[in-house]
């Protein structure tokens, strides 16, 4: 039943993805996600996936998006990641 009322409540976000809706949440590190992580794709890929990335994830994530060719310096990642873990980690 949770599972069923997560999807109930993230199709109508997504099909409202307009990028001028997407707030991230407020704290230290958010102007550097913004920096580094809407250059590629929309800032709406770190709600949806906040259900499922704990810090493990993200870290991963983060790596993957450096393999990706994301322009992230070395002591930007902990930053990124102090961000995401405590305003989008499970
Ligand atoms: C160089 C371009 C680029 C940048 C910059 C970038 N990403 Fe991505 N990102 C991608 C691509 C391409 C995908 C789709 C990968 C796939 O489908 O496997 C993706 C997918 C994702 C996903 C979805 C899960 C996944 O692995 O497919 C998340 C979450 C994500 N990015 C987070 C971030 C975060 C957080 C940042 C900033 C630290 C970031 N991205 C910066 C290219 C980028």
């Amino acid at each position: 039943m949770k599972r069923l009322l997560c999807l109930l409540l993230v199709f109508p976000m997504l099909a409202a993805a307009d990028e001028s809706l997407i707030r991230l949440k407020e704290g230290p590190g958010k102007d550097l996600v913004i920096a580094k992580c809407a250059i590629c794709h929309s800032l709406d890929y770190i709600p949806m996936n906040s259900p499922f990335l704990d810090p493990a994830g993200w870290a991963k994530e983060i790596d993957k998006m450096v393999k990706l060719g994301a322009p992230i310096q070395v002591d930007e990642i902990p930053v990124l990641l102090r961000y995401l873990n405590s305003n989008y980690g499970r």
